[in-house]
């Protein structure tokens, strides 16, 4: 049965083909998708075909892509494979997207996630001129349910000239009731964003879709893409155990409640390794203000331990999402879904006294932390909501193995090679050999405490002389660098093929 109830909105039923015409050469499009969750199954698809025609034709054919963040290879990858991108924004993890960006085929503006929806309306980013949003369903009078992801959808459907909808017949019916879209509006015209806890249902349970920009209604069948996460791996046990003995120690000390505060976890199989421990741990009731729900989360939802989940988008694995979509009507008991204004909205995450954990790349012995580059120049994913929480979370924390590309390079180095979040943000970094709580050092006692508890033994050494090098040459200013060897870890590493070969 069709899932267009709205006789209006079914009279525009066509193939993913007959819309992808309605975008152009030059075009700003902006796409629903974050994570493998709620991106457009069968009009990324069409368009890149049509884009290649026009390529063989030997016409120009690129087009804008913003999106709510990540999305995945059928989409990123599809259109990133004809050439078809000039401009990506706010996030992207595709590997030939990443590829496209990094090669200079693809301009690529790396936007903190609770940015980029705003920017849009504020029209920094010029006219947008199509939404390509997924629903789950029309109703008979043309309300629209969002399916397992929001992010900036609400700002597409309202700025864009022209929308083309996706209904996936995949997405649980269930979803129904589990959204909260609430959308900003100008400067000056804002008021504060009446939540003041995490399961806070502020706004509709629908979009608000203006029927005369409809062009095109597609309906497809087809599920989200996400990959299974790794098996838990001793490293990421082990850095799970110590952010949770942190936190308990937190209760001791008055600063944290029994019940903790609002989780926020990164992407990645650390953060699911942490969710789990947290499943495992002595904690109850909790809570979590975060941007996506992982598998972790459903299972802590399940036991019993985690009451509530504020998210913009599920970024779940096959088989947990077969457990969401089969249980749709529980879990929205226990879960929101909000625009990633909101989600990851820092007025909102200072409010409630987040306590944010996220990924890193490397960490420098002060505490700046790079989430995005790898040896200062070439994108991995993109800083996503890492910046929104941590700047604003009440205790942020960064987790990495001590280690990376087996051994060849220390995550701990003496100057990060790109900067994402500063020194004056970063309170607490975790690797496998142990966690540097930063809070009320400076930077020299920080550098001492990140050296001897996060380093890994083989790079320790190295770190130390830089240490003692960098005292000397600055005659022990506020913070120690020797300039022209901050960065001789990354070059030597370059040049070597290993900095302990160095
Ligand atoms: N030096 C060189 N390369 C490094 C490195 C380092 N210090 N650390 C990691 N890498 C490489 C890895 O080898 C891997 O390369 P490969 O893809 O060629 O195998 C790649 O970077 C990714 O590393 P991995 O260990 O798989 O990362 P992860 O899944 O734990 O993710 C981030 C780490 C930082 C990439 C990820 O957390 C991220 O994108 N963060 C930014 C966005 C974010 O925090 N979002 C959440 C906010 S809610």
């Amino acid at each position: 049965m069709s899932r267009i109830a709205s006789d209006k909105y079914r009279s525009k039923v066509m193939s993913a083909e007959e819309a992808a015409k309605f975008i152009n050469n030059g075009d700003r499009v902006g796409f629903a998708g974050f994570t493998g969750a709620g991106y457009p199954k069968a009009l990324p698809d069409a368009l890149a075909a049509r884009i290649k025609d026009a390529h063989d034709r030997g016409e120009e054919f690129k087009i804008a892509s913003y999106t709510g963040a990540s999305t995945a290879p059928e989409h990123d990858g599809a259109l990133a494979a004809v050439d078809g991108i000039a401009m990506r924004m706010p996030y992207q993890s595709d590997p030939i997207m990443r590829n496209k960006i990094n090669a200079g085929v693809s301009e690529y503006n790396d936007v903190h996630l609770s940015h980029s929806g705003p920017q849009v309306r504020y029209g920094f980013w010029g006219t947008l001129d199509v939404a390509v949003i997924e629903v789950t369903a029309i109703t008979a009078d043309g309300k629209a349910i969002p399916s397992s992801s929001i992010g900036n959808n609400n700002v597409y459907l309202e700025k864009a000239q022209r929308i083309i909808l996706e209904v996936n017949a995949w997405q649980s019916l269930d979803l129904e009731g589990m959204h909260d879209v609430y959308s900003m509006k100008l400067p000056g015209e804002n008021t504060a964003i009446p939540i003041t806890s995490a399961g806070d249902r502020i706004g509709s349970k629908y979009y608000d879709i203006d029927w005369e920009r409809v062009v095109a209604v597609i309906e497809t069948d087809a599920e989200d893409r996400n990959t299974p996460f790794k098996p838990l791996d001793q490293e990421s046990k082990t850095i799970a155990e110590e952010l949770l003995d942190f936190l308990g120690n937190e209760v001791k000390q008055g600063r944290l409640p029994k019940h903790l505060l609002p989780m926020q976890s990164g992407v990645g199989n650390i953060a699911n390794a942490v969710l789990v421990g947290l499943n495992e741990g002595p904690f109850e009731q909790l809570t979590s203000y975060t941007e996506v729900i992982q598998d972790g989360m459903v299972d802590m939802i399940d036991s019993g331990k985690l009451l509530v989940a504020s998210a913009t988008a599920f970024s779940l694995s096959p088989d947990a999402a077969t457990r969401m979509n089969d249980n749709a009507a529980h879990y929205r008991n226990h879960i929101v879904l909000r625009p990633q204004e909101i989600s990851n909205n820092p007025e909102v995450i200072r409010r409630l006294g987040v306590v944010a954990c996220n990924g890193m790349i490397e960490a420098d012995i002060y505490g700046n932390v790079n989430s995005t580059h790898i040896m200062g120049s070439r994108m991995q994913n993109g800083i996503g909501g890492s910046g929104d929480f941590t700047r604003n979370a009440y205790i942020s924390c960064f987790v990495s193995p001590s280690l990376a590309k087996n051994g060849d390079i220390s995550a701990i180095v003496p100057m990060v090679s790109h900067h994402d979040h500063t020194e004056h943000d970063v309170q607490v970094i975790i690797t496998e050999q142990g966690l540097a709580d930063l809070r009320g050092l400076s930077p020299k006692q920080r550098a001492k405490k990140i050296v001897a508890n996060c380093a890994h033994p083989d790079y320790r050494p190295l770190l130390e002389e830089y240490l003692e090098r960098a005292h000397a040459k600055a005659n022990g200013a506020h913070t120690p660098h020797d300039l022209a060897e901050a960065h001789s870890f990354h070059r030597r590493f370059l040049e070597s093929g290993s900095m302990k070969k160095a």
